[in-house]
């Protein structure tokens, strides 16, 4: 371990534009950001508040950040440190749990032409440290909305809180639109890290996904019951893993109700069920459910690990858009896709629900987060441990809570939602059983065996079906083995965050073959991104696409193959490009 000692670093800042001339910054403000460089002298490696990608040495991310972590080990944690200010950035910083900086945070990136909106929140002089609700009051109860429209008392509670919500003054961060941009911000660059005013924060594609938005929902919900004077109000959730919630429920389809939006897709109202894997094309839904019961199946259930399910690291320090980066199983499939479903085609960004930026506008949205959040409690009640690091758990956020405090919050204290005063209202889980068979058993495929053989030139663009031979590490596993390690496929991915955009991966299927679905075991999983933002700007992102496929590969009978073949279908959005695709036991 390094002693501090041995250590010695010096920091210089400058004022420089972050972005050659030819790009424009989506943020005049962030463009003049001071950048701290410090020399650590020990290695002599440059460290600069970017922390990437600044020769010289060609660094990388692992490395810096390596670096980063003897320092704060031999620093015995200094680092988040409060001495942060706008224009110093604490040498010490190398830590690495993210936290928002409030002081630099600035406008977000918008639709071309769309209002300027200031997604941050009012300002504050004071920050308060979370303490958890009193432990002793009944917990409020989280129902499936289609459960709830049958309480009018309920539904006449919940409508007036949210009235009273949309009624409140303009900058009062209890405001319905305030709430609203509280998304807006964490998911459109306004605020930057603390430490490194040069890199976003990010709360989508990475393993901060799930604590973010527990928060969030867990403030939302106590705004409404104290506008109401009902500390036990608990918000209803949109119950689409089951056949009886797949639809949108009736609380949210009134037109003049407070619980309205109108930037819906028309053709997805009652009795339209959700579709799970949806294309962009409508076709008779009545057929989703075993398609849709499937999917959570593969994207839950069988997401055994804690880093398939929550997704990749992001620590600070490091850029949000990039392949270390990237979105667990239940982020892109089923949330992404119950964005997409829900939003209105005819809108330019399919507003509200299909694009991140305007999703908190409808107040359908908390349902969809009230039942993403319930995946991880459920997911967790399969006896699998939540992530155990130390960067997510010291992760924070700010949220202003019922009383227009500014509270500061990290992971480690949203962990167990009784904790947080509410708990979710058990429902049955049809999908626990619901794995996909094989479209082709084993004895098929030794009859008429794949002719896939070619392997593919990376990087290429995603255009057409494409299919190649992946080799594996291993084969044969003992189930020991299998245990320890999942097998995962790992695809690179850039594409651009304006667009939105799905591709599905099959696996032992060829591109000329009936092409699997969900409901067949070589359906492996879909890449799905949320429309960002239309800007003329291209927002190239690099992300790492990752699939456990250990149990699958059991089940096609491939355990003792060298290699298997993969086959991506492109279903909609243009720009992707694969830049690699390979087989690990370490990703997930
Ligand atoms: Cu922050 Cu459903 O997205």
């Amino acid at each position: 371990m390094a002693s501090i000692s041995h250590l010695f670093f010096s920091c210089t800042t400058t004022t420089s534009p972050l972005f050659p001339p030819s790009r424009k910054p989506t943020n005049p403000k962030r463009h003049q950001l001071p950048k701290v460089t410090c020399k650590n002298n020990n290695n002599n490696n440059h460290l600069n508040s970017k922390g990437e990608k600044q020769p010289p040495p060609s660094p990388n991310n692992n490395n810096i950040l390596g670096n980063r972590r003897d320092v704060l080990i031999g620093l015995g944690g200094l680092y988040g440190s409060s001495t942060l200010t706008n224009n110093i950035i604490n040498p010490f910083a190398f830590a690495a749990p993210l936290a928002p900086d409030l002081k630099t945070c600035g406008p977000p990136t918008l639709p071309a032409g769309a209002k300027p909106t200031k997604c941050c929140p009012p300002p504050s002089t004071t920050i308060k440290d979370f303490v958890f609700p009193q432990q002793n009051l009944p917990l409020k109860i989280r129902k499936p909305a289609q459960l709830v429209a049958k309480d009018s008392e309920y539904v006449a509670k919940y409508k007036e809180a949210i009235r009273l919500m949309k009624s409140l003054p303009e900058d009062d961060p209890r405001n319905f639109t305030q709430q609203a941009n509280v998304h807006c911000a964490y998911c459109h660059n306004s605020y930057h890290q603390v430490g490194f005013p040069n890199l976003d924060l990010q709360v989508h594609f990475s393993w901060i996904f799930f604590p973010f938005h527990r928060w969030y929902l867990y403030f939302y919900e106590r705004m409404l019951g104290s506008l109401i004077n009902d500390p036990s109000f608990a918000l209803p959730y949109w119950n689409w893993d089951s056949p009886d919630g797949m639809e949108i429920p009736a609380i949210f389809t009134e037109r003049n109700s407070p619980l309205y939006n109108e930037l819906r897709n028309a053709n997805h109202q009652p009795p339209t069920l959700m579709d799970l894997n949806w294309n962009k094309k409508d076709v008779d839904s009545s057929g989703n459910v075993d398609a849709n019961l499937a999917i959570m199946y593969r994207q839950v259930y069988e997401a055994k690990r804690a880093r398939c399910f929550f997704g990749k690291p992001f620590r600070a320090g490091q850029e949000p858009y990039t392949v270390k980066v990237g979105s667990g199983t239940l982020e892109l499939v089923p949330h992404n896709v119950v964005h997409s479903w829900t939003g209105d085609i005819t809108q330019p960004n399919t507003e509200n629900m299909g694009a991140l930026y305007s999703a908190a506008r409808d107040p359908i949205f908390y349902s969809h987060h009230a039942n993403v959040d319930r995946m991880w409690s459920i997911w967790n009640s399969f006896n699998r441990k939540d992530i155990d690091d130390s960067d997510w758990l010291d992760s924070s956020f700010l949220f202003y809570d019922e009383n227009k405090d500014l509270v500061r919050v990290k992971i480690r204290d949203c962990l167990d939602t009784k904790k947080l005063g509410y708990d979710f209202l058990e429902q049955p889980l049809p999908w626990i059983n619901t794995k996909p068979k094989p479209r082709r058993t084993k004895i098929e495929r030794v009859v008429k065996p794949l002719t896939v053989t070619k392997n593919l030139d990376f990087p290429f663009k995603l255009e057409k079906i494409v299919s190649t031979v992946v080799n594996r590490p291993a084969k044969s596993r003992s189930k020991e083995d299998k245990e320890e390690k999942e097998e995962t496929l790992v695809i690179e991915v850039e594409f651009d965050r304006r667009r939105g955009v799905k591709f599905d991966v099959l696996i032992n299927e060829e591109e000329d073959a009936k092409f699997a679905t969900p409901v067949n075991r070589e359906f492996a999983g879909s890449f799905v991104n949320v429309s960002h933002v239309q800007t003329s700007m291209s927002m190239i992102t690099d992300t790492n696409f990752s699939i456990g496929i250990t149990e699958l590969l059991e089940d096609l009978g491939a355990n003792d193959d060298d290699s298997v073949v993969v086959t991506l279908v492109p279903q909609y959005g243009e720009g992707v490009v694969i830049k690699d695709i390979k087989i690990d036991l370490e990703t997930c």
